[in-house]
């Protein structure tokens, strides 16, 4: 059977802290804390509505978020500027090895899919706009079943959409929650360790490869 490969989006092939320059501008040396809290909390806020059972999509959080962020910095921002940061969520950058890690994956042959926790709409803008959403067939949104990464419903849905079986489907992913979520439901997972600063959550549950990058992954993906 083909290799169905299910790419997560924020913080593997799009880098959310993108909106830094934005930041900048509006709150100077803060950018980098506000950045990396507003990240955090967004995910918070996914986790803790997917086990309250209490959905609001993905935008929903981002703007919750900020909005808790600004007031944890003590930061003033004005409602067009905020505004103007959440557009900014629809063109962020790819990380530097996206596009060639992409083009050497899909001369492997395998079925690429973005899987993510945002909303369709969104993710067709914003793969879009970074200029790699042609490389996918299909974008598998959890907005489907309205929860979020990891219950393990959304790696299921992934494999109904995408007519994969479990142990010919890979997640690609940076986020440790996100790959642990998919092993557990049988899935294989790499893991993309950009940086060797960050750690993977000890469980006990181990990617099935870690790389350093797509370029890496599309050397080291194994056949089936
Ligand atoms: C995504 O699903 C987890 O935010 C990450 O795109």
């Amino acid at each position: 059977m083909t290799v169905t490969l299910g790419f997560d989006i924020y913080g593997t092939l799009i880098d959310t802290h993108g909106v830094i320059v934005q930041l900048e501008k509006l709150i100077g040396d803060k950018a980098t804390a506000f950045s990396n809290t507003w990240r955090d909390k967004q995910l918070e806020y996914t986790f803790r509505r997917g086990l309250m059972r209490n959905y609001e999509n993905f935008p929903v959080c981002t703007r919750d978020a900020l909005n808790y962020t600004c007031a944890f910095y003590n930061v003033d921002l004005n409602s067009e500027h905020k505004q103007h940061l959440l557009e900014g969520y629809l063109s962020l950058p790819t990380f530097a090895d996206v596009e060639q890690g992409l083009l050497d994956l899909q001369t492997l042959g395998v079925r690429m899919y973005a899987f993510s926790n945002g909303i369709p709409d969104a993710l067709e803008t914003l793969l879009s706009n970074a200029g790699i959403r042609d490389y996918f067939l299909g974008i598998v949104s959890v907005d489907d079943i309205q929860s979020f990464k990891p219950n393990p419903d959304v790696y299921q849905h992934f494999l109904t959409t995408s007519g994969a079986e479990a142990n010919h489907a890979w997640l690609i992913s940076s986020n440790g929650f996100d790959v642990i979520g998919a092993v557990s439901v049988g899935m294989k997972a790499a893991w993309i360790q950009r940086s060797d600063k960050v750690v993977f959550d000890p469980w006990g549950v181990e990617p099935t490869i870690t790389v350093s990058s797509l370029i890496d992954l599309a050397r080291q993906l194994p056949d089936n």
